[in-house]
């Protein structure tokens, strides 16, 4: 078992985060008063007056089915990009920590890490796209704190080899983050397997590419209860609006 607490901002570990109305009431209710809603309802057929379920306790349950991860080890966002955004909100201190990419791959890593100004560490893939499983761990100085791997990587197509990805997962003191946004197109096996075994791994998925639903925004990350405590101490109180949840569950129920 990592330190994953050990690796978490201090501003962070410290926050108070923001408690709403949903959060602090357990039971089932029609109206919570606290919440300013409009009880007069919403111009259209559904209950859209209502704010929706802030940890989307049914969609998990419902995802949790599927994907064989428990509901507590399961975090959405605003699509998967919204994740990666929180991941450096919670692991990287502006100006001091580092993010280790492996180019070519997938763009917003880099943007996100300029918007935290996260400096990048660039270890470039092999001639035949492989990782320099080498060059990576001798770059993984403690200052890294994510190490983004694209698996099957955008936009090479290639998945990289399990074994190189499982010892990078074991040796980094940090945070590994898979993207496997396109996993439902490759015969690699996803990442989520190891999850019982090691803390420091993020898993990213997404509706938006096999599921076909890149409009609905909604992307999963499978990680340690220590990990998903703290993305859902920074998130936006009701990131996953309630047209996402009711549409994504009628998709999860048409699973061929
Ligand atoms: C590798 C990879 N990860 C994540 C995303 C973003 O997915 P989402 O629509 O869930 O934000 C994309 C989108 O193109 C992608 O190529």
């Amino acid at each position: 078992m990592k330190e994953i607490e050990a690796w978490v901002r201090p501003n962070i570990k410290a926050l108070k985060p923001y408690a709403s109305a949903r959060d602090e009431f357990k039971g089932e209710a029609s109206v919570y008063l606290d919440a300013n809603e409009n009880s007069f309802g919403s111009p259209l057929p559904q209950n859209y007056n209502r704010y929706p379920d802030p940890l989307q306790k049914e969609l998990k349950e419902k995802i949790s089915r599927v994907k064989g991860v428990p509901p507590q080890n399961i975090f959405l966002g605003n699509g998967s990009d919204e994740a990666i955004d929180l991941l450096f909100r919670v692991f990287c201190e502006p100006a001091q920590d580092k993010v280790l990419i492996c180019p070519p791959t997938y763009g917003m890593y880099e943007v996100s890490a300029h918007i935290h100004n996260v400096d990048i560490v660039r270890v470039n893939l092999l001639p035949g796209f492989e990782l320099d499983v080498e060059q990576i761990l001798e770059s993984l100085t403690p200052s890294v704190k994510l190490l983004f791997i694209c698996s099957p990587n955008n936009p090479t197509a290639n998945s990289f080899h399990a074994d190189d990805v499982e010892l990078l997962v074991q040796k980094f003191n940090g945070i590994v983050v898979i993207d496997e946004a396109y996993i439902n197109y490759s015969r690699q096996k996803s990442a989520i397997r190891w999850l019982t075994e090691y803390d420091n791994l993020v898993v990213l998925q997404t509706f938006s590419k096999a599921w076909g639903l890149a409009a609905l925004r909604l992307g999963m990350a499978f990680a340690s209860e220590t990990i998903i405590h703290y993305l859902n101490k920074v998130k936006p109180p009701y990131n996953i609006n309630i047209a996402t949840q009711q549409y994504a569950l009628e998709a999860l129920d048409n699973i061929q």
